[in-house]
């Protein structure tokens, strides 16, 4: 009996370590693909990112009735995503939509792609502009990344003036603020960080930055951080900037279990994306604002620049984008508080 057990649960471990195998080697899911459409192979960086979720979707409906869409997985993991590459290149794609692991492997995908003329759209990780330049079919979907910073810093601002008398703790008229920052390196993450400081001080508001650090755009690791600062500087802190709103969610479990959104404990959140739990917690008052990154116009431009690329079409045929002199299509990112949070709420419908 303990004979068979044993046999039982080794070749139960045994199928399950196969399964894993298949899934590392193979995680590519099909969608769309009726007959005469062409084949895209198309990689996120990784599933697990609530922003990136939202794209791909908007992903997958946009290519019904346009492409066969080869999507990968690729776990942050850039080895395995030039894999991934390979294999639905194998498999006869016609383009790709790159949302590459590393910003930087951009020329290597290119590497890739040039010898067969295959078109690349990169999306949502901005590659070096030398990098765009070095290929003609190289095209990029996303936003102006500093465009984020810029608004949330005027935002952030405008609030501030109104609710200073509840917001500065120790009366000195400056914002003692700590930042969350999205993985390093990344244009978003720097271009964010940079941008709402220099607003803020061009807005004429004084600010003391009292903790800055990444949570690699991630809502737990953003909890680990927001405890550690507030047991280091608990009401001191006036203000918490995220750069995303994974990372302001994270923030605000934290703030909760130190007794904040209660009584007279206010603490002001602000992100970016506007995903729908962001949403939630700006209706819920546990977080002032944040800026709509629009997954659903950025997931459908590149499913439209691919599939024209594919069929050998210029990329924005049929579509109302522009394509800038960086050969990229940028959506605008756009404020969004509880005065006008139906906006968001229509973007991520
Ligand atoms: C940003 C977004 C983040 C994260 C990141 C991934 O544009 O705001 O939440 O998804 O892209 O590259
Ligand atoms: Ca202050």
């Amino acid at each position: 009996m303990a004979k068979i057990k044993k046999g039982f649960i080794l070749s139960l471990s045994v199928a399950s370590a196969l399964m894993l195998a298949a899934g590392c080697s193979n995680s590519t899911s099909g969608s769309g693909g009726g007959s005469g459409e062409p084949t895209v192979g198309a990689t996120i960086y990784k599933y697990d990112d609530n922003f990136m979720s939202y794209v791909r979707r908007a992903m997958e409906t946009s290519a019904k009735g346009k492409a066969k869409l080869l999507l990968n997985d690729s776990q942050n993991d850039q080895a395995k995503q030039m894999e991934q590459i390979d294999t639905v290149i194998a498999k006869g794609a016609k383009s790709l939509a790159i949302n590459l692991v590393d910003p930087k492997a951009a020329s290597t995908v290119i590497d890739k792609a040039k010898p067969k003329n295959l078109p690349v759209i990169f999306f949502n990780k901005e590659p070096d502009a030398s990098v765009m330049k070095s290929y003609d079919k190289a095209y990029y979907v996303g936003t102006t990344s500093s465009e984020a910073g810029v608004i949330q810093g005027k935002m952030i601002a405008k609030l501030w003036n109104a609710n200073k008398d509840k917001w500065d703790k120790n009366k000195d008229g400056k914002i003692q603020y700590v930042l969350l920052k999205g993985e390093p390196g990344h244009p978003d993450a720097e271009a964010r960080t940079k941008f709402v400081v220099d607003t803020l001080k061009e807005q004429g508001v004084d600010v003391e930055e009292l903790a800055m650090d990444t949570a690699m755009w991630d809502a737990t690791k953003a909890t680990e951080k927001m405890d550690a600062w507030l047991a280091k500087y608990s009401d001191k802190i006036e203000f918490v900037i995220a750069n995303n709103d994974g990372m302001a969610l994270g923030a605000i479990s934290s703030l909760e279990k130190a007794g904040y959104f209660s009584g007279d404990k206010v603490m002001p959140v602000v992100g970016v994306d506007a995903i729908p739990e962001a949403l939630e917690m700006i209706e819920k008052g546990k977080m002032v604002g944040t800026i709509l990154n629009d997954a659903k116009n950025q997931g459908a431009a590149t499913v439209q620049l691919a599939a024209n690329a594919a069929n050998g079409k210029e990329v924005t045929d049929g579509t109302d984008w522009k394509l800038d002199d960086m050969h990229s299509v940028r959506v605008p990112y756009v404020e969004v508080t509880k005065d006008n949070i139906q906006v968001g709420k229509d973007a991520y419908k």
